[in-house]
């Protein structure tokens, strides 16, 4: 992990219409994050995912530093078909600072 938490927790502002990390976290539009550095993509079991997130976790794809930023930057161009309405991060310092940040969620 190579970004700044304390930067990242500013991007995250970006993310909480539709995402909550910590303790009383609660889905909203989006899943919760807690934990999702090393999860397998799609698969928190009373979330409903697309089936385009769903079936990209089935072949394979698991959240780390680098496949979350590569998500983040583009992520209907990541995970076409995806649900997530978000056009992307698209600097470079955003994408591993707000990785930081998701990392202290376990
Ligand atoms: C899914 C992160 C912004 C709505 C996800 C996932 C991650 C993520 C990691 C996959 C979760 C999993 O596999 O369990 C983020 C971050 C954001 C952001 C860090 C800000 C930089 C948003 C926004 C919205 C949103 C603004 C709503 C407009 C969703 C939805 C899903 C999702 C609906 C499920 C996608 C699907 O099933 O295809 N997000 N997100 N996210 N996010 Fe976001």
């Amino acid at each position: 992990i190579t970004g700044d938490a304390a930067k990242g927790e500013r991007v995250f502002r970006k993310c909480m219409a539709c995402h909550a990390v910590g303790e009383d976290a609660k889905h909203k539009v989006g899943p919760i994050l807690n934990g999702v550095l090393g999860r397998q993509a799609g698969t928190i079991e009373d979330f409903a995912y697309s089936d385009a997130m769903v079936e990209a976790g089935a072949e394979g794809l698991t959240w780390t530093p680098e496949t979350l930023a590569e998500f983040l930057a583009k992520p209907r161009d990541y995970v076409k078909g995806t649900k997530m309405a978000f056009a992307g991060l698209r600097r470079e310092n955003e994408l591993t600072d707000v990785v930081a940040y998701l990392a202290q969620y376990e």
